[in-house]
């Protein structure tokens, strides 16, 4: 590498580039038009918080403008009225491998968002497996390469876990979350790429943190700040990373390992404790 003449960082940031490379993406996604914080179920949640719908539409909106604009497809789930999380589309169940998984949801309040996701399933060839015990889709089940690193702890009963992976026929590696502002795996740990993860240490047992610094010993890993405004719930097509706008932090990190950061504001759907992967189910091929 010749970095004569160009500042140190942008030589890195550029050979880092080049190893990047992005790949059509299919996701799913619901309109928050019922969008609104009306009972409690997690730490970020404050029902005397008022929320704007409109605004939530808005920029909701634009995630998904921001999802065709890097090429990739997005189908649409249709709301349901008295389902106010159900723009938390992650929730809805994992489809990877060819199989597709329907969410068991923990808390009765959002067990009507299922029926809807099942029958996108169903419509879209996919025979729906429903689980024993709870799961709660992809908000605790993250695909990397092949396998499939999977939450317990506050939401998926780790019970589901053999469940899961006895149905996709795919390798499930269990980890425990502590934190129950980090309730679900995808607010703790990022999947970038089919080999590179970013995660916020603190979130994890002391085991579970041993799993993955064995398994990914060149992980990036966020700082409170970053965490804290749910910086690690992004989608990732290998290349361009679409993250929460103000962890600023964490995007400077994806930038000098050669990911493209996409930062998007997605204020009010922080106050249902979701951000831009909670609102986005990716259909694995
Ligand atoms: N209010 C929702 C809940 O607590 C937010 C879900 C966020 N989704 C996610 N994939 N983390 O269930």
């Amino acid at each position: 590498m010749d970095i004569a003449g160009a500042p140190f960082t942008d030589a890195l940031v550029t050979e880092a580039a080049h190893r990047r490379a992005a790949s059509t993406r299919r996701y799913l996604m619901t309109t928050p038009t019922f969008f609104a914080v009306e009972y409690v179920i997690n730490p970020w949640m404050d029902a005397s918080t008022p929320v704007d719908t409109g605004l939530a539409l808005t920029q909701w909106d634009a995630l998904r403008q921001t999802y065709l604009d890097l090429g990739h497809s997005v189908e649409l789930i249709e709301p349901i009225a008295g389902l106010p999380d159900m723009v938390y589309a992650a929730n809805g169940g994992s489809v990877i491998n060819g199989k597709a998984v329907v969410a068991r949801f923990a808390h009765a309040e959002r067990a009507g968002e299922a029926v809807a996701y099942a029958q996108w399933m169903a419509r879209n060839g996919y025979e729906p497996f429903e689980t024993r015990h709870v799961n709660e889709g992809q908000g605790d089940f993250l695909a990397v390469g092949s396998v499939i690193l999977a939450g317990f702890g506050f939401r998926t009963d780790r019970r589901a876990h053999d469940e899961v992976a006895g149905h996709l026929g795919m390798e499930v590696v269990s980890l425990e979350l502590v934190d129950p502002r980090f309730y679900h795996l995808d607010t703790a740990l990022a999947v970038l790429d089919d080999t590179t993860v970013a995660y916020y240490p603190p979130a994890f047992s002391p085991d579970s943190r041993a799993v993955l610094a064995r398994m990914f010993p060149d992980a990036i890993e966020v700082t409170s700040a970053d965490a804290y405004v749910l910086g690690l719930n992004v989608v990732s097509d290998g290349l361009n990373v679409v993250l929460p706008a103000a962890a600023t932090g964490f995007a400077e990190h994806l930038a000098l390992a050669g990911f493209r950061p996409v930062g998007v504001d997605l204020s009010e759907l922080l106050k249902g404790g979701g951000s831009v992967k909670c609102c986005t189910l990716e259909v694995h091929s």
